[in-house]
C-alpha cells in the first residue's frame, strides 16, 4: 500500500520545506495542469526540473494537458518515477508508451471519471499503473465519487484474469474516512492532497492511512 501524497495542496513558495515534511511517504505526487485539458494551470517542466533536483522521494508525475504525446517523455527524460498521461488527452497511446518507458521511468495512464475502462484494454499489458481519477481532475479538495468504487474494483478482476501486477492507483478525496473502502475494492496506490496537508502532524497521517489501506484488505 502506497501513500502519496499531492503537492498541489503544498506551499509552492516553500517545496523543500514540504517535500522534507511528508518524509515517510512512498512518493510524492505532481499535478501537472495546462489550462486547456483541465480549467486549472499549475506549473510545467522546469519547475519539475528543480522539484526533481530536490526531491528526497520519487516523483509520480500525473498529466493533466493536452499534447501528452509531445510532453510526456521530455518529464520522463527528467528522471522523475513514473510518469502518466490522460488516455482523453493521447493521440496515439500506443507509440507513446515505448517513448515514455525509453526514458527510464514508469508508464500510467489515467482515467477521467467519465470514461470507461473498456478504453484501457488494448493498452493494459503494457502499462505500469492505472490511475482512477475519483474526482473530475483539476482542483484538490474535491468529494470522492463512489461510483470509482465499482471501476476499481473492476479493473482489479481484469488485472487478475491477465495475471498482471500494474499498481491501481486512485487520485481525488481519499482521506482516512474512506481509503479502506478504495484499498478493499482493489486500489493499491493512494494519491491524497489536502488530507495529508491539512493534517496537524502530516507523516502520522500518511502512516494512518497506509495503515487503514492495509487493514481494508483484511
Ligand atoms: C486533481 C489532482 C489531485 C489532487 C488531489 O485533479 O489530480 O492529485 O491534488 O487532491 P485531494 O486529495 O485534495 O482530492
Ligand atoms: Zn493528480
Amino acid at each position: 500500500m502506497r501513500i502519496q501524497p499531492s503537492i498541489l495542496s503544498a506551499d509552492f513558495a516553500n517545496l523543500g520545506a514540504e517535500f522534507a515534511s511528508i518524509s515517510s511517504a512512498d512518493g510524492i505526487h505532481v499535478d501537472v495542469m495546462d489550462g486547456h485539458f483541465v480549467p486549472n494551470m499549475t506549473f510545467g517542466l522546469p519547475l519539475v526540473k528543480r522539484m526533481q533536483e530536490i526531491s528526497p522521494l520519487p516523483l509520480d508525475v500525473h498529466l493533466m494537458i493536452e499534447n501528452p504525446d509531445f510532453w510526456a517523455p521530455k518529464y520522463a527524460a527528467l528522471g522523475v518515477f513514473s510518469v502518466t498521461v490522460h488516455f482523453e488527452a493521447c493521440r496515439d497511446l500506443a507509440s507513446l508508451i515505448p517513448k515514455i518507458r525509453a526514458e527510464g521511468s514508469r508508464v500510467g495512464v489515467a482515467i477521467k471519471p467519465g470514461t470507461p475502462l473498456i478504453s484501457l484494454l488494448p493498452y493494459l499489458e503494457d502499462l505500469d499503473q492505472v490511475l482512477v481519477m475519483s474526482v473530475e481532475p483539476g482542483f484538490g479538495g474535491q468529494s470522492f465519487i463512489p461510483q470509482s468504487l465499482d471501476k476499481i474494483s473492476e479493473l482489479k478482476s481484469l488485472l487478475v484474469a491477465r495475471d498482471l501486477t500494474t499498481w491501481i492507483q486512485v487520485d481525488g478525496g481519499i482521506s482516512a474516512e474512506n481509503i479502506a473502502q478504495v484499498a478493499a475494492a482493489g486500489a493499491d496506490t493512494f494519491v491524497a492532497g489536502t488530507s495529508v496537508f491539512r493534517a496537524s502532524d502530516r507523516n502520522e497521517m500518511i502512516s494512518r492511512l497506509r495503515t487503514l489501506a492495509v487493514e481494508g484488505v483484511h
